[in-house]
């Protein structure tokens, strides 16, 4: 069975127990600035887990993809990617630890068909500082679903991760460990977990590759929660109960399930490869940079699974509307670009790559995530022009680099190619090391002490300035701000839904609006995009504040700043449809819908007052990715 059929079982078996299927988050979380990325399926659920009642009942199931960027410098070995899928089912306070277990050994054993022989459990030995005793529920539905394939169980109770290296497994089948391995929050393991976060103890389920593939003397005995590449993890049940507070946790209002199966390891599982490059979401990948490159796999292992990772992960970035830049989710997408690029040019593939390797992925995905089909022409561009971007930095620094190291390398001249030329200094490493050039004996000091002092230069220039918003509540800002909503709506008609804003700034003179967007806007699209404007301002259209549950907003896709954080309701501001009033706003009609506090005109026909006309003055990078408009009303 492969990847993808996995997913798909997983979805229908699970909407035959009553699930209803939820679609996937974005990568980047929409009101929820404490991560950059969604790194579990459970993150959109938070509210819901904490009590709040989610409007598609108690029962969810999807396949959320993630990201989990700790793991970047990882990827080369045969089972961390940065970007994956997790397969995730939730109990919001209805069924609970027996009906999970018996579903998801359902699951893996009757519909995937893995061998139960090569299954072994965990569960949590309670904490009596937690008040929790071990968990012997879990321990007896483990059991008897084990007894059912003919399998006799043993519990081990093994204590630690630590303790098990040391008495290994012991026949065992269901360990029991403590709240370092079987505890689950975002933050982590029971100790690592923040006051206020919902969490439990939790059963992981691990497939046992065979002893071949353990090291007696770097891993010490064999026992499955090891980072031995004998065991993997390909399940975890959170049976999500509590909430950690100063000294311990409470109850939560329900008793909650969180289930998160990792895709591409139970797919390597159903294949029994301990390499889960081979299978059918990434080997294909594989095959091309194999193709484009001339060389093999088994050869250039390491490099192209980190091209096959990352150019994956940067392929989904660009489906949710991230773009290359200099920081946050745009930087994480950038370097997991530049370090594609840089595997890809040992490789012996000089340029084009992406335009060769995208296509793939998307083909792997665009059935079962119509996002992709439809931003298939978006995310190859995207790539594409970071790819040229990356390669003519590289060429170019290289030239300096080649100039400026006749006489050895100095810290101070890494930083300046750096600076000045945007070349990495690790790149700069390498090159003197390959080269035999003299490296200074102080140059990681000189370096440091530069990156400090340009980090303090820059947080004296950003001091006072204003950042975002409105510069006051004058008429002429209240106007340029209604004016701002009508040309986000209408550029992202003009543009496209990749079309998000970045930042805004308002001032009684002009109006600035950031959004992503990968190349310069044509004068022609921001003729179209003015004239659009200045129609809305003379349908005279309706401005209507409302108040709503933020999911609602979300739902009707309100606009909101990217990385922002919302409350649980949130002021909405629509603009239209013309017969739309404070009582009935009608707001799947409106034209424009945003998160927004105001203040707006009520009438659209405001804008216009003493004959002005809506007139953008200014289109400008604002960093990569990121376009900048001014505009006024004249
Ligand atoms: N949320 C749990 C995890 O990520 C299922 O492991």
């Amino acid at each position: 069975m492969n990847a993808q059929t996995i997913r798909s079982k997983y979805i229908e078996f699970l909407k035959n127990k009553g699930h209803v299927e939820i679609p996937r988050a974005p990568l980047v979380p929409l009101n929820d600035p404490s991560t950059l990325f969604i790194g579990s399926g459970m993150q959109q659920l938070i509210p819901y887990l904490l009590g709040e009642t989610h409007p598609e009942g108690q029962r969810l199931v999807n396949s959320q993809t993630c990201i989990r960027v700790q793991d970047m410098e990882e990827v080369g070995d045969n089972s961390h990617t940065t970007f994956f899928e997790m397969l995730g089912n939730w109990s919001l306070g209805d069924y609970f630890k027996a009906e999970q277990i018996s579903m998801v050994s359902e699951f893996l054993f009757d519909e995937v068909g893995l061998d139960p022989n090569k299954i072994f459990v965990t569960c949590y030995r309670g904490n009596k500082e937690f008040g929790i005793d071990p968990d012997q529920e879990a321990i007896d539905c483990w059991k008897s679903e084990f007894t059912k394939r003919g399998i006799e169980a043993k519990v081990v109770d093994i204590g630690s991760a630590d303790q098990g290296a040391v008495s290994g497994m012991d026949g065992g089948r269901i360990f029991l460990y403590d709240g370092n391995e079987n505890w689950w929050s975002r933050g982590g393991n029971e100790e690592n977990t923040p006051i206020g976060e919902p969490c439990g103890p939790d059963s992981e389920i691990f497939y046992d590759f065979g002893d071949e593939f353990h090291d007696y003397e770097k891993w010490g005995e064999p026992h499955p929660a090891s980072d031995s590449p004998r065991f993997m993890e390909i399940g975890n049940s959170v049976f999500m109960a509590y909430r950690r507070t100063e000294t311990g946790v409470e109850e939560l209002p329900s008793k909650n399930i969180d289930f998160g199966g990792g895709l591409e390891r139970i797919a390597a599982a159903a294949i029994n490869s301990p390499d889960f490059f081979k299978i059918s979401l990434l080997w294909p990948i594989v095959q091309t940079i194999e193709n484009l490159s001339g060389k093999k796999y088994e050869s250039h292992t390491e490099s192209m699974r980190v091209i096959a990772d990352h150019l994956r992960g940067a392929a989904f970035l660009a489906v949710d509307g991230v773009v290359p830049s200099n920081k946050e989710q745009g930087y994480v997408m950038r370097r997991l670009m530049r370090r594609a690029i840089r595997f890809a040019f040992e490789l012996g593939i000089e340029q084009g790559m992406c335009a060769k390797v995208a296509p793939t992925i998307i083909d792997l995905y665009k059935d079962d995530y119509p996002e992709v089909a439809e931003k298939a022409e978006e995310i190859i561009n995207v790539l594409k022009r970071e790819e040229n971007l990356f390669r003519e930095t590289l060429r170019k620094g290289l030239h300096e680099f080649a100039k400026r190291t006749k006489d050895g390398l100095t810290g101070e001249e890494i930083f300046m190619l750096h600076d000045t030329y945007g070349f990495p200094a690790e790149l700069s490493l390498e090159e003197a090391y390959k080269q035999g050039i003299d490296l200074d004996g102080n140059w990681r000091e000189a370096f440091d002490k530069q990156m400090s002092e340009q980090r303090e230069r820059s947080k004296t220039a950003g001091a006072g300035v204003f950042k975002g918003g409105l510069a006051d509540h004058s008429t002429e800002t209240t106007r340029l701000h209604t004016a701002h909503h009508l040309l986000l709506r209408a550029l992202k008609d003009e543009l496209g839904d990749h079309v998000v804003q970045r930042g805004s700034n308002i001032t009684a003179e002009r109006l600035r609006i950031d959004f992503s967007h990968p190349e310069k806007v044509t004068r022609d699209i921001l003729d179209k995009v003015e004239a659009v404007v200045n129609e809305k301002i003379e349908e005279d259209l309706p401005v209507i504040r409302s108040e709503m549950p933020r999911e609602k907003a979300e739902e009707l896709k309100a606009e909101h700043e990217f990385g922002a954080k919302y409350p649980d309701t949130v002021s909405v501001y629509s603009v239209g449809p013309k017969d739309a009033t404070q009582d009935d706003p009608k707001h799947e009609n409106a034209y424009s819908i945003e998160f927004c506090g105001g203040p707006h005109v009520s009438q659209t026909s405001e804008l216009a007052a003493n004959g002005k006309r809506f007139k953008i003055t200014k289109e400008e990078a604002s960093s990569a990715g990121v376009r900048r408009i001014k505009a006024v009303l004249q």
